[in-house]
């Protein structure tokens, strides 16, 4: 699924099988890093560098902009809500439900979100909130949930229904101002509730019905406090946007100005402040994440900024190219590329075994990193893409990744005294808006949109062993997919799209000849998150192009197979 594209809200997640797999282990056990995108190779060179855990700095609450509070009940609708509002272009953090108020004023919380959840508010150890919230300091709109507490809490009655109500609903406004203005009469909305308003507290009055409750939206506004019954955040809610747009902009009267330029601009003051004179290292992996945050840096500091990137071969077609062009030449940055081609393909030379060519490959790579890290001398900071769902679903001060990789590729022995502090400039920010940073930075397109790709690259697409020969073959099959994806204008919205080149040969017939040839692979997943994936229903014609393409034009392959697996129960790559 696309970022575009809604979670399916059919589907209620319980919260302890996030990240697991079918079987029930961590979703990353194993060798396998579920990483997103960078996280990888980052955390080669960290380890490279023989770092302790590098030092994470909380962002300073004086430099944040006007901020809208999202506190999390448990929803899985919990990031969505931040996500819309920051589309209103005002910044909005996720915050756990028991954030005390002097947190939530210190981080200059204008107003306040209350998000759904999966409890009932009778529920033994069910989530509360902070009871100074309702103290109308600031403006709180409690959702679903949120709504049900805020009313139990104020003496309100709260009632389980004899039935969950649960899809689309039609609620009928009948205030045409506040949370509403704007908007009128009976609108289809998303509902999915347990638990129902009886007697609304006091000095509460109904702002919308629907058939089952007379309380689907709720205002106290002398006390700066509504609610409403229905999902505003998912797109089954047509008006959801208008509704938090009057939340935010009209009732707690936060103003827009929380755009990609801006953000460019306080995040370059920043870095350049904390850095001084300092010396800052960077991984770079091909990905757009490393790519936008080392761009930021080097905007900030210019040449007290080092990338690295090590080319292992194992990359698509032009994509070392694209990054060489794109950093070195236009922007300028001091690069240090390593062609590392032969070193990786000599490792990897008969090794058939798809954990072992990871172990080999993050292996390798530290190798490189040590040697180029000791020749550039003093270094104070490490620059890492990590994003905002990787700070607020870690609680650790290292990123998941780099904690599994460290386990696994732990070389034994080294001195773990050096301290870098961790510059991670795009820690407040969901992957979209890193695009949108990206080419707001003028990042070319093919980086900025590029799908996931993996740490050890084409080397688990190709089953079997990893020989020169045979990533040639499956670059250039890669290549007609990746081309084709994109013609049909499907790319964005695939997770991924991508060829594998099979350890079978089949038999063809080509010309007056009898051929025997590599059967490749085509993989193109829908996705959300890479935890669970649907094969995508690509158009024949597209699947037909590219088929007749790749045995046409890429030698040695004489036939082409869809993948029609889900994950689980298989994976996305197949190694
Ligand atoms: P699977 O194949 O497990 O992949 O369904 C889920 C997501 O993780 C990516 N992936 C990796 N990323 N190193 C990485 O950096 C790896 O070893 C690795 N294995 C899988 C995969 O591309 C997909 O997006």
């Amino acid at each position: 699924m696309s970022e575009t594209q809604e979670p399916n809200p059919d589907r209620e997640r319980d919260a302890t099988d996030r990240g697991r797999t079918v079987h029930g282990e961590a979703a990353n056990a194993g060798h396998r890093v579920l990483a997103p995108d960078d996280a990888e190779v980052e955390a080669y060179l960290e380890q490279a560098l023989h770092a302790a855990p590098p030092q994470r700095i909380e962002a300073e609450a004086a430099e944040q902009p006007d901020t809208v509070v999202v506190l999390d009940f448990g929803s899985q609708f919990a990031q969505l809500i931040a996500r819309r509002v920051r589309e209103l272009n005002v910044y909005s953090e996720l915050l756990p439900h028991d954030t005390p108020m002097a947190e939530l004023e210190r981080r200059g919380a204008r107003a306040v979100i209350l998000s759904g959840g999966p409890s009932s508010v009778y529920d033994e150890g069910a989530p509360k909130a902070d009871p100074a919230l309702w103290s109308g300091r600031i403006p709180v709109l409690g959702i679903c949930y949120g709504l049900q507490l805020m009313a139990l809490e104020l003496g309100g009655e709260v009632v389980p229904s004899a039935k969950r109500e649960y899809g689309p609903a039609t609620v009928n406004l009948t205030e045409a101002d506040g949370l509403f203005t704007g908007l009128e009469g009976e609108q289809p909305v998303w509902m999915s509730h347990g638990d129902s308003i009886l007697r609304p507290p006091e000095g509460f009055r109904s702002t919308a019905q629907t058939d089952s409750t007379p309380y689907a939206g709720l205002a106290d506004p002398g006390r700066n406090l509504y609610g409403i019954q229905f999902h505003p955040e998912v797109v089954h809610t047509p008006i959801g946007r208008d509704v938090l747009r009057n939340f935010v902009v009209g009732i707690a009267g936060v103003r827009p100005t929380w755009t990609a330029g801006s953000l460019i601009e306080t995040t370059v003051a920043d870095i350049r402040e904390r850095v001084g004179d300092g010396h800052v290292i960077c991984a770079l992996s091909g990905g757009v994440d490393s790519a936008v945050a080392a761009t930021l840096v080097q905007r900030a500091i210019g040449d007290q900024l080092t990338c690295i990137y090590v080319d292992h071969g194992l990359m698509r077609k032009r994509e070392s190219e694209l990054l060489r062009v794109t950093f070195e030449r236009d922007l300028g940055m001091r690069l240090v590329m390593v062609d590392a081609r032969d070193r990786f393909l000599k490792r990897l030379a008969g090794v058939e075994d798809p954990e072992e060519k990871r172990r080999i490959i993050g292996d390798e790579f530290i190798r490189v990193f040590e040697e180029e890290a000791a020749k550039i001398g003093q270094i104070d900071f490490l620059t890492q893409g990590t994003l905002y769902p990787d700070v607020i679903e870690s609680k650790t001060s290292e990123t998941k990744a780099s904690q599994k990789i460290k386990t696994h590729h732990n070389v034994g022995g080294l001195p773990s005294d050096l301290r870098f502090k961790l510059i991670e400039p795009l820690r407040s920010l969901f992957k979209d808006e890193v695009r949108n940073v990206g080419l707001e930075l003028g990042l070319p397109e093919a980086m900025v949109q590029r799908q996931p790709f993996p740490g050890p690259g084409l080397a688990i697409r190709i089953l079997g062993e990893v020989t020169a020969e045979r990533l040639d073959t499956l670059r250039e099959a890669d290549w007609i997919v990746i081309d084709e994806i994109k013609a049909a204008g499907l790319y964005r919205s695939l997770w991924q799209s991508f060829a594998i080149l099979t350890p079978v040969r089949s038999v063809g017939v080509m010309g007056d000849g009898r051929t025997y040839a590599n059967v490749v692979a085509i993989r193109a997943v829908t996705s959300d998150d890479g935890m669970t994936a649907d094969w995508a229903r690509l158009p024949y014609e597209i699947l037909a192009r590219i088929s007749s393409r790749i045995v046409n034009e890429v030698p040695g392959v004489n036939r082409v197979v869809y993948d029609i697996s889900s994950k689980p129960p298989a994976t996305i790559e197949w190694e």
